[in-house]
């Protein structure tokens, strides 16, 4: 541990798995204190234990505002101050397009991915602002920046992430709170969202190689890939990057 994030608090949804737990995990290492949300309570609960006294989780569905109203609370009346929201809960959902869309479908995805996310955003604002600044970071994607046309209401959402993300930078930029807000795009990676889907496939090897060959790394990422620009954000080495969105992809919108 090097303490990049010594003396930080951090609020890190969709902590039961993925990219939210890696995170959490990375946050803490360097010095963090950690509050994980999650609706998956055993998972949530497993992360808490990994992250020992650094950390705990609560329970929270991210399209709830009185949701969170009470997180906030609850992580104000344990470590008294809020400087790191990573908003990493989200949903995916596999054959979506245009011409056979879901109602139901689209209302979860673009609630969970992209409310869920302005939700997350106006609450931390106030107390970053009491903190003398913050650093909010939101989960794009690639296809936040390319249309995938069998993923309708995801694209969708996580466009809408990119751009709230720009808008509230602007706006925190023009305030002079010095809080921060940016979104990672991360490309194809093998967390529990990639891993559901791909099991749920006959030839799950043959997918698997398909997608990896779309990444010029010729592989597909990993959850620590997206925690070390977690890191990088909620640090203050990345002081003066706001309303960017940061690919981490192996490539694969390069082409
Ligand atoms: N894995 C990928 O390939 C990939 C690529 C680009 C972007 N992303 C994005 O990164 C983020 C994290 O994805 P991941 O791969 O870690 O997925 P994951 O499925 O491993 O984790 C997502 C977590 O969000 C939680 N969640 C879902 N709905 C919730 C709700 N209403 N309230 C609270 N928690 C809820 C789930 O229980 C789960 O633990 C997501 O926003 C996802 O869209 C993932």
């Amino acid at each position: 541990m090097s303490g990049r994030l010594k003396n930080k608090v951090a609020l890190v949804t969709g902590g039961a798995s993925g990219f939210g737990r890696q995170s959490a995990i990375r946050l803490a290492e360097e010095g963090a204190l950690v509050c994980i949300t999650d609706l998956n309570e055993a998972g949530g609960e497993e992360t808490a234990a990994m992250l020992g006294p650094r950390g705990f989780f609560r329970r929270q569905d991210v399209t709830r505002e009185d949701d969170w109203t009470a997180t906030i609370k609850a992580v104000l009346d344990r470590f008294a101050k809020l400087d790191v929201l990573v908003n990493s809960a989200g949903v995916a959902a596999a054959a979506d397009n245009i011409e056979d869309a879901d109602d139901a479908i689209w209302d979860l995805v673009m609630d969970v991915n992209l409310t869920g996310t302005w939700l997350g955003c106006r609450h931390a604002i106030a107390p970053m602002r009491r903190a003398g600044g913050g650093s909010i970071i939101n989960l794009a994607s690639v296809l936040a920046l390319k249309g995938e046309g069998g993923a309708l209401a995801y694209c969708a959402s996580k466009g809408g992430v990119r751009l709230l993300t720009k808008s509230v930078a602007v706006h925190c930029g023009n305030q002079r709170n010095n809080i921060r807000c940016n979104a990672i795009c991360p490309g194809y990676m093998l967390t529990g969202m990639l891993r559901d889907f791909l099991d749920s496939l006959n030839d799950r090897e043959g997918e698997h190689a398909r997608i990896a060959a779309m990444h010029p790394l010729g592989r597909l990422g990993d959850a620590d890939d997206i925690a070390q620009m977690v890191l990088y954000l909620a640090s203050d080495e990345s002081r003066f990057v706001t309303g960017a969105e940061m690919i981490v992809d192996g490539g694969f919108t390069a082409g």
